[in-house]
């Protein structure tokens, strides 16, 4: 796996798991160090064991030496970043194909290259002209393979897939990708081939389509508010239908992380390019960055836009629960948009201290529930880990008159009422 971040290194230490010998690669020594001593750099639940265990049975290792994995390894699996270039929709395919110039110079015996990072459509063609440069054609084989973890369910996910998409321009290739994935498929993993454009596309139009659902039952969680209506039901009245489906039909904060803000852009920007127009895309990218601002609006409404020197309390900063990403998070708007407004803001998350917020003055990270809340004004509920489903706020907060705003619906309005506690939610 070249590449360790979230994916390389989930990927990696899975398929050590499943009985393979791997090799994880990063050019970040600090990240390799961190994890020849056994230490995750990133919070995934269940990782920590799983990277112990096959470290100890010496079937993964970490290493910043690509020369040595590429030379030891038949299967290599490009796993690094690609993220947006700055003031602009394009993808940045830099670390791609500097992966992919790096690696040609160590093939000297048959690799199969499998594509793992998110790319835009043709990317597998340019990687295949890079190694063709150095490589002579009959040594190396490209596909395409896409990954669809979640954070948070990453072991899950990987274990358990719905699909495993592979991009390839032969059959041999498709017969060595099954037997790699027949663990995964004798579990009911459904084995899906196409060509490398294919699979590219596949992983775009899902995260494109998953980022329309969310940022669809958003916009109808703003008409129930205005409307009286509880978006909840809304969400079960449609999610029953089998054609529609539940999942990703939650109402809350604008869609973040590392994956559906950059690939919905990622999706325009390769369209533009073939001269087609992605209007429900488009739209969905503009509705999800105006819902940053009306959140933010909504935090000021519910304060009657007194922020001055309020105590306000955030619990969950990073984009979803049950992980430390921080990339596209809602709360790198409101927090700083509190601050300046001058409000005294705290915050709290399971996954710990944030570098981030590290340069902002009157901002603090409490390591606890409780020391975050005592005496706040207002209690903002970001993500929904387990630790925030069901707190007795009063003998917390040890104080009246504070609110709470739920940006994740995880509580009852009509119990927190009879408890005379001011409560908003979302969309209800
Ligand atoms: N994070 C997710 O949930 C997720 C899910 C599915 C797909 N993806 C896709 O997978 C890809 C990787 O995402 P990620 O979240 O794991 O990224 P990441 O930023 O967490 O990790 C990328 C790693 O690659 C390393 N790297 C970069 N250039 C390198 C080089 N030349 N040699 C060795 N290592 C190098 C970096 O140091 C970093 O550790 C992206 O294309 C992303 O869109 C991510």
């Amino acid at each position: 796996m070249i590449g360790t971040g979230y994916v390389g290194l989930v990927s990696g230490t899975c398929f050590a798991d499943l009985g393979n010998k791997v090799y994880c690669v990063d050019k970040d020594k600090t990240k390799i160090n961190k994890l020849n001593n056994s230490i995750s750099p990133i919070y995934e639940p269940g990782l920590d064991d799983l990277i112990n265990n096959n470290l100890k049975s010496k079937r993964l290792s970490f290493t910043d030496n690509v020369e040595k994995a590429v030379r030891e390894s038949q299967i290599i699996f490009i796993c690094v970043g690609t993220p947006t270039k700055q003031n602009s929709n394009l993808v940045d395919l830099s670390q791609v194909y500097k992966v992919a110039k790096l690696i040609s110079r160590y093939i000297k015996s048959y690799k199969i290259i499998i594509n793992k990072s998110t790319v835009p459509v043709t990317t597998g063609d340019e990687i295949e002209r890079i190694i063709g440069k150095k490589v002579k054609k009959n040594l190396f084989d490209i596909v395409s393979n896409p990954e669809f973890l979640r954070e948070g369910e990453a072991i899950r996910d990987f274990k358990f897939p719905d699909r495993i998409v592979i991009g390839a321009d032969n059959k041999k290739i498709f017969r060595k990708m099954r037997l790699l994935y027949e663990p995964l498929i004798k579990k009911g993993a459904k084995f899906f081939c196409t060509s490398w454009k294919g699979a590219e596309l596949v992983k775009y139009a899902s995260n494109a389509f998953l980022a329309t659902k969310i940022t669809f039952i958003n916009e109808i969680a703003n008409l129930c508010e205005s409307t009286g209506i509880n978006v909840e039901d809304i969400s079960v009245g449609m999610g029953s239908d089998a054609r529609i489906g539940s999942r990703f039909l939650r109402a809350g904060p604008a869609y973040g992380g590392s994956c559906f803000p950059k690939d919905t852009k990622g999706l325009v920007s390769i369209a533009d390019k073939f001269k087609i127009n992605m209007s429900i895309v488009k739209a969905v990218i503009k509705s999800n960055h105006n819902r940053k601002i009306l959140l933010t609006k909504r935090i000021s409404k519910i304060m009657n836009n007194k922020i001055k020197n309020k105590k306000i309390t955030v619990l969950g900063v990073t984009f979803k629960a049950n992980t430390d990403d921080m990339r596209e998070s809602s709360s790198l708007v409101f927090i700083p948009y509190l601050l300046k407004k001058g409000g005294i803001v705290r915050y709290y998350d399971p996954s710990g201290f944030k570098k981030e917020f590290k340069k902002n003055k009157n901002l603090k990270f409490e390591n606890t529930l409780s020391k975050a809340c005592v005496g706040a004004d207002l209690i903002i509920i970001n993500t929904e880990w387990d630790e925030f489903k069901s707190i007795d706020f009063k003998k917390i907060v040890k104080k009246n008159n504070f609110k709470i705003y739920d940006m994740r619906n995880l509580y009852n309005p009509g119990e927190l009422k009879k408890k005379n506690i001011k409560y908003y939610s979302v969309g209800r």
